[in-house]
């Protein structure tokens, strides 16, 4: 079931910095500033050449990473994001086996355009996942 890794997510308590370190450190490929307002976050993405990287910043008052930020101040990995052939059917069979699907356990679309879920990270070795419809 599982396929590619698409992306590690990092939270960052600065954005431009982060950005500018992977860009100017790592001379790694980084895209601009997106500001997501229905995920609350910006998001900005590296790509490597096997997989990519997203920096995640607060975006307005109810960010979802506000609280991980306020655990880790200094920025951490937030998130992986695996993709899957077919979202609704992963969850299903996730769902079955006693992983717990995270909101309304329906697939939203995600940063990508793509139908995504997350999973319960006290289901999942103490990880946050995401899947993602490849
Ligand atoms: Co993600």
């Amino acid at each position: 079931m599982i396929g590619r890794l698409n992306h590690v997510a990092i939270a960052v308590p600065d954005l431009k910095a982060a950005a500018d370190l992977y860009r100017n450190t790592l001379n790694a490929k980084v895209s601009e500033e997106v500001d997501q307002p229905e995920h609350g976050v910006t998001t900005v993405f590296i790509e490597l050449p096997n997989t990519k990287i997203e920096l995640l910043g607060v975006f307005g008052d109810k960010s979802p990473i506000a609280s991980f930020l306020e655990r880790n101040p200094g920025g951490g990995i937030h998130h992986i994001c695996y993709e899957v052939d077919d979202i609704v059917a992963a969850r299903d069979k996730l769902v079955a086996d006693g992983v717990r699907v995270l909101g309304e356990g329906e697939p939203k679309i995600g940063a990508h355009g793509k139908p995504v879920l997350f999973l319960h990270p006290k289901d999942f070795a103490g990880t946050l996942v995401e899947l993602e419809q490849a």
